[in-house]
């Protein structure tokens, strides 16, 4: 696996360590970035200890442990719990990936989390991902037809819709976009691997009728061809989806209709 790289303000120092729980005997040492706007501080790297015989497995409980239990002015987001809404994506000991479905035991040493790379920093662990839900809005990823609205449905056959699988459980956590390392550098102009995936994802869907006008939209140096297939998307993925076999499949659709 590729080890990640810091957050953009990566001038961090070494922040509070918090006192251990009383009594606790089977403690876990965390150490969280710490960061927000107020203020003038450069980002710091907090250590809490977490109480194992009172805490859930996952990283999340770990987080919840402190934000509950030591420090209630730790920001971080979550909601599902259970690898559904996306939210709780972070990087931890150098991977991207949920916090509620990665356990303590699959980290080695101190879990060391911060948030995810190279985007800017709202507070903590929260990045901001305006730009992403942009591009992802960039993509229209909505069904897009000229036929009039049929009465009851729009039909797909199975072999058809068999043809979204790996495509439309995509939860938008962007683990997979910022752990790209093109994406890292041209945020700005590339789609990134979330929002190409989602394209690829309306390209390929029988009902679509708009699939030339989504291909034109990405025939740009920047928008699509941005990615090398250095295949950090798809090691990313808590999902286990492969963004960079999508983009592959967009680009032979490109090559595809030129000849
Ligand atoms: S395969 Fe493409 S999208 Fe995936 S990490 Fe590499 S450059 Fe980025
Ligand atoms: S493709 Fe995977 S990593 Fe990327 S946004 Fe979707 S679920 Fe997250
Ligand atoms: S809290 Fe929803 S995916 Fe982790």
């Amino acid at each position: 696996m590729v080890q990640l790289t810091l957050p953009k303000n990566s001038r961090i120092e070494e922040g509070k360590t918090w006192p251990k729980p009383e009594g606790a005997t089977n403690l876990r040492e965390f150490r969280v970035y710490r960061w927000q706007e107020e203020g003038t501080d450069n980002p710091k790297v907090d250590t809490y200890y977490i109480d194992l015989d009172d805490c859930g497995p996952m990283i999340l409980d770990g987080l919840l442990y402190i934000k509950n239990k030591i420090d209630p002015t730790l920001a971080f987001r979550r909601s599902c719990r259970e690898g559904i809404c996306g939210s709780c994506a972070m990087n931890m000991n150098g991977l991207n990936g949920l916090a509620c479905t990665t356990g303590m035991d699959e980290v080695e040493g101190a879990v060391t989390i911060y948030p995810l790379p190279h985007m800017p920093v709202i507070r903590d662990l929260i990045p901001d991902l305006t730009n992403f839900y942009a591009q992802l809005r960039e993509i229209e990823p909505w069904l897009k037809t000229d036929t009039p609205q049929p009465q009851k449905e729009w039909r797909q056959s199975h072999y058809d819709r068999e043809k979204l699988d790996g495509l439309y459980e995509c939860i938008l956590c962007a683990c997979c976009s910022t752990s790209c390392p093109s994406y890292w550098w041209n945020g700005d102009r590339y789609l990134g691997p979330a929002a190409l995936l989602q394209a690829h994802r309306w390209i390929v869907d029988s009902r679509d009728e708009k699939t030339g006008e989504r291909l034109d939209a990405l025939e740009d140096p920047f928008r699509l061809y941005r990615c090398h297939t250095i295949m950090n998307c798809a090691n990313a993925c808590p999902k286990g989806l492969n963004p960079a076999k999508a983009i592959a499949e967009i680009k032979a659709l490109m090559v595809e209709r030129r000849v």
